[in-house]
């Protein structure tokens, strides 16, 4: 274990602009680096980097953090991991804890696992493309099904060959442990292959470590399954991994949505096709963990299965899981007898995205459809419909899409909503009280983690938008004469940027200024401000600028209008003053406010996106309004229109409060 002195040693040398540049390309602004977030898909960069306060922020998508953070995020590291990244980069000498025996001896047991799949890997790698009868079966089995080389190669495909104890005849030639093989279940215990005549798929971890295989048989219409796979080890827990996520974890983050297939061809053909953002449950129902893997990525996802009945009742039952977990379904279904790698394969790539985008259907409207089409007309049959439908819809946790659902249900299969929103009250108190235990579970044992292993995602990296408005620092002069609330704080900040800087150059390459990005970004809300001397000034500029007229400083300093010329003398003159105990707690925060004038552009971009969040709260409220009205004037097809949107902003409002961390105003 690594002591804390190494962690301390470490935190302390590493600059985060020397990880994060051996992964993205920064280029100099002012006191900070920008380049392209590699969180998500941007054309301009909003990933910006600060090495005075060493960490990067995405002003994008909202990834923020330090070095350590950036290389267990962007590289799928542990904190020892990316600890030991660093240290070797900088040649820090770290320093072990003593370890007990037991533990070290665990640790270098599951690495000589990995060792000896590593080695099965490339022994199947070797086999296919090495020797005659790799070549001629194997290899011409991947070619015929249209993978290239470079895929196959990618994904560590290879042959197990016929002789029943190829594998581990060489691992013994080559020193290995047999014991260790047979631990990863590659050979029996009577020293016999596990996997023999077989092309064979790797499957690796999140990241990249070789835990398993997957054989598929090269003969048809023979009693064995199609395919076997590695038994469950100590090292493959077949539950929690899903094959391809190694490949497609990147792709999953940037296009924000997860396509899930059934099978392993699948993912691969549909990679090699430059769909990326691919992984597959191969072939079994899908777990919590699988669905909370790729929920660290995005939360949407699309079930893509095969059309055979089948793959239908596997993907419905997957799709409970996924609901739970608050996550965006969509299933598409594909033509029958297709599956996703015949399909692309018959199509071509256009057209099967095409596809995927037409035909995704939510998961309410998929699963009664189809349910209901199988229950025809018997009463019985469908009132179990009714039944499984409604209890699919109590798994979603939002209660506004929940409402949605039901009523979208009922209309469905024409039953009184009132009769579906009972029996979905019942079981939604059922599974919140399933969700709480849960939560208390795992907040019960996210504190029995080591303590020298801190989560460095706790740390608040941008105390900035933790800080409400209590916790806000007043001055002398605003204490004397009122306090703000939460909305008028914020419009203040935005008119102090204003008046202050507006003139200031915002963005050197597109050349505009700060009063252009936020006025430009203001225009659809200004109405939106409370406090009517802010509303003023905001106004007056846009006004000026539309004149093209000039927002120095000096203009509102000399302004006419007595409030707006004290409230210009104000802001200049009398910087936020802080207590001691505030100070230390939110250092860097403090560093960025105390210099406003270096500070304006971080500043305006902050101010705004409260101002933003703040909107579109409004916005949902307004909406949810009109929702009420629709429904009760049993309007239910605009209500649906108004739902849809409420989704969106909701979800806009979700990301971006994320973004701003804890506290929203
Ligand atoms: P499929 O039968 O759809 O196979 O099973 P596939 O992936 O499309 O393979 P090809 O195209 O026929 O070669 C889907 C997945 O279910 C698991 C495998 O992970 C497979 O990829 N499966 C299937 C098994 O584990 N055992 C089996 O016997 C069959
Ligand atoms: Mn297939």
């Amino acid at each position: 274990m690594i002591t804390q002195k190494s962690v301390q040693e470490i935190l302390e040398t590493v600059k985060v602009e020397d990880i994060i540049q051996d992964f993205v390309t920064l280029k100099r602004r002012g006191v900070n680096m920008i380049g392209l977030c590699p969180f998500h898909n941007e054309k301009t960069p909003s990933f910006t980097v600060s090495p005075a306060k060493n960490i990067y922020k995405c002003f994008g998508c909202g990834a923020a953090g330090n070095a350590v953070k950036f290389l267990m995020e962007h590289e799928n590291l542990s904190f020892p991991e990316a600890l030991r990244y660093i240290a070797n980069k900088y040649n820090i000498k770290i320093e072990e804890k003593e370890v007990s025996p037991e533990v070290l001896a665990e640790r270098q047991r599951m690495d000589s696992l990995f060792i000896i799949t590593q080695f099965a890997r490339d022994f199947f790698s070797e086999q296919l493309f090495e020797t005659d009868r790799g070549k001629s079966v194997g290899l011409s089995y991947f070619k015929q099904r249209g993978f290239r080389e470079d895929i196959i190669r990618k994904f560590g495909l290879g042959y197990a060959p016929a002789k029943g104890d190829a594998l581990t005849v060489t691992a013994k030639q080559n020193s290995y442990n047999i014991d260790l093989l047979k631990e990863v279940g590659l050979t029996s215990q009577y020293n016999r292959d596990f996997f023999r005549d077989r092309v064979m798929f790797t499957i690796h971890n999140l990241s990249g470590k070789v835990i398993g295989f997957g054989g598929r048989i090269l003969q048809k219409d023979v009693k064995a399954p199609k395919y076997i796979n590695s038994p469950e080890t100590e090292i493959y827990n077949k539950s929690k991994v899903l094959y391809g996520a190694y490949f497609a974890k990147t792709a999953i983050r940037k296009q924000d949505e997860c396509i899930m297939v059934e099978g392993y061809t699948d993912v691969i053909s549909l990679h090699q096709d430059g769909i990326e953002n691919v992984v597959a449950s191969s072939g079994t129902s899908l777990t919590v963990e699988q669905i909370l893997l790729v929920k660290r990525y995005t939360p949407n996802i699309k079930i893509l299965y095969d059309g055979d009945k089948a793959g239908i009742k596997a993907a419905l039952r997957g799709l409970d899981l996924v609901l739970a977990q608050d996550m965006n379904v969509k299933v598409v279904l594909l033509p029958d007898g297709e599956d996703p790698d015949s399909y692309l394969q018959s199509v071509g790539s256009a057209a099967f995205k095409e596809y995927l985008e037409n035909e995704a259907k939510d998961f309410i409207l998929f699963k009664t459809d189809l349910l209901l089409d199988d229950a025809g007309n018997d009463p019985i049959k469908r009132s179990e419909v009714i039944k499984d439908v409604v209890k699919s819809i109590a798994k979603v946790p939002d209660p506004i899409k929940r409402s949605l659902y039901v009523r979208e249900c009922a209309k469905i299969v024409g039953v009184e909503e009132q009769l579906l929103v009972n029996e979905s009250n019942k079981l939604v108190g059922k599974e919140l009280k399933k969700r709480t235990e849960q939560q208390a579970k795992r907040k019960a044992s996210r504190q029995q983690s080591d303590p020298n292993f801190p989560n460095p995602s706790d740390e608040p990296f941008f105390p900035t938008e933790e800080v409400g408005p209590g916790a806000m620092p007043v001055s002398p002069l605003e204490q004397k004469t009122k306090t703000l609330s939460g909305d008028e704080f914020q419009e203040r900040d935005l008119a102090r940027i204003l008046v202050l800087f507006a003139e200031e150059i915002f963005d050197k390459e597109d050349q505009i200024t700060v009063s252009q990005y936020l006025l430009g970004n203001l225009e659809d809300i200004i109405d939106d401000f409370d406090n009517a001397l802010y509303k003023k000034i905001v106004h007056l500029c846009m006004e000026r600028m539309a004149n093209g007229e000039s927002l120095e400083r000096s203009f509102f300093v000399n302004h006419s209008d007595q409030d707006i010329q004290k409230f210009t003398i104000d802001m200049m003159s009398s910087p936020y003053e802080y207590s001691e105990n505030w100070e230390k707690k939110w250092e860097l925060f403090l560093h960025s406010q105390k210099m406003p004038d270096k500070n304006f552009i971080q500043d305006s971009l902050s101010s705004l996106k409260r101002f933003r969040l703040r909107k579109l709260k409004k916005m949902l409220e307004r909406n949810q309004l009109k929702i009420k009205e629709l429904s009760e004037g049993n309007d239910f097809e605009q209500a649906m229109i108004y739902m849809k949107l409420h989704q969106k902003i909701k979800s806009i409002h979700d990301d971006l409060a994320k973004e701003m961390g804890s506290v929203v105003l």
